[in-house]
């Protein structure tokens, strides 16, 4: 089969188009015709090399967490899961979505009406989301502000925490504020100023949270008054200033969770953001893609 794969970590140049063994499922396991994988940020990061302290990934490797297809084997003790069922959810590791096929062990089924590359916009997004704004408590009639509102995670916690009740302020970059208005979010932009537009939009802000990692947390400090209710997922500064930072690891995934929000997806009560298409010759331009600013919502590769 073909895959993407990298044999030395590096910059985004050291992914390359292979041909590599088509994966056998194990107990407990399907294997999936990838049809779209998730391009999320911390693809890069495992490539670079910089997370092999806290996620050691041995080489040859094949990313990609988030994916969506059709199963096309499955291993002892699988259930409900026939052959030629399309399927979202996430890859197992260690070879990933990055490729013609995956193993995966933690799927949901894809409602025919939800497009592959729509549906593999939810795995990460709404495991980050949904664990984010349940560890602030976000309840009806707060106001919580969402840094990173038009990225992937932040287009789904956007959502979320509307559906909770919540007023959300969302912070993006000037072309993405009407973005970030048609999910139902007041925007904002980020940077200098942010505490006196946030101030002015709102006169208390309960909560924040950090999806983008871009420095807001000092000013997200001022408008609490303090740490407390203000969680990051991607600000490495988090802990030093007292914020706390919030990673997921597998035990994490919710198939109940993930289920919902597909579902809802289907019924277009929740809005999936494709960013961009890439066919997997070109995942080297999608990781660049992600990590210097694209159009809202989730990059996907296409197989
Ligand atoms: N801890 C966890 O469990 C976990 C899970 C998933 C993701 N993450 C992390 O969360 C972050 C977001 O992931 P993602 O997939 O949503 O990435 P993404 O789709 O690339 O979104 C990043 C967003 O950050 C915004 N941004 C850029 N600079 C900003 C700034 N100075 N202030 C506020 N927003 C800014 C961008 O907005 P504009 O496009 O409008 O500039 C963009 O929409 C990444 O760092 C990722 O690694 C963590």
């Amino acid at each position: 089969m073909k895959a993407v794969v990298f044999d030395t970590f590096g910059d985004p140049d050291v992914l390359h188009v292979a041909e590599v063994e088509v994966p056998e499922p194990g107990p407990g396991q399907m294997r999936i015709r990838v049809r779209a994988a998730g391009v999320n940020p911390v693809d890069s990061e495992i490539r670079s090399g910089t997370m092999q302290a806290v996620f050691p990934t041995p080489l040859p490797a094949i990313l990609g967490i988030d994916v969506a297809g059709i199963v096309d084997a499955v291993g002892s003790g699988v259930d409900g899961f026939p052959v030629g069922e399309s399927v979202v959810g996430w890859a197992d590791g260690p070879a990933g979505a990055y490729a013609e096929y995956a193993l995966a062990s933690q799927v949901v089924r894809k409602p025919a009406d939800l497009p592959f590359a729509n549906a593999v916009t939810l795995p990460t997004a709404v495991e980050a989301a949904n664990r984010g704004l349940n560890q602030l408590g976000i309840k009806a009639g707060e106001t919580v502000l969402i840094h990173g509102a038009a990225g992937s995670v932040g287009t789904i916690a956007v959502q979320i925490a509307l559906a909770r009740g919540a007023t959300v302020i969302g912070t993006a970059s000037d072309a993405h504020q009407e973005y970030v208005r048609s999910l139902g979010a007041i925007p904002t932009p980020y940077g200098d100023g942010l505490v006196e537009r946030v101030r002015a939009l709102a006169p208390h802000v309960d909560a924040v949270l950090d999806a983008a990692g871009k420095g807001a947390l000092p000013d997200s400090i001022t408008l609490r008054g303090g740490t407390d209710r203000i969680l990051t997922l991607a600000d490495p500064a988090g802990p030093s200033l007292g914020v706390t930072f919030s990673s997921g690891t597998r035990d994490d995934w919710s198939t109940s969770d993930l289920a919902a929000s597909v579902d809802m997806a289907a019924r277009g009560e929740l809005t999936t953001t494709v960013s961009g298409t890439y066919p997997l010759e070109q995942a080297a331009e999608a990781q660049r893609a992600s990590q210097v600013g694209h159009a809202p919502g989730k990059l996907v590769l296409i197989s």
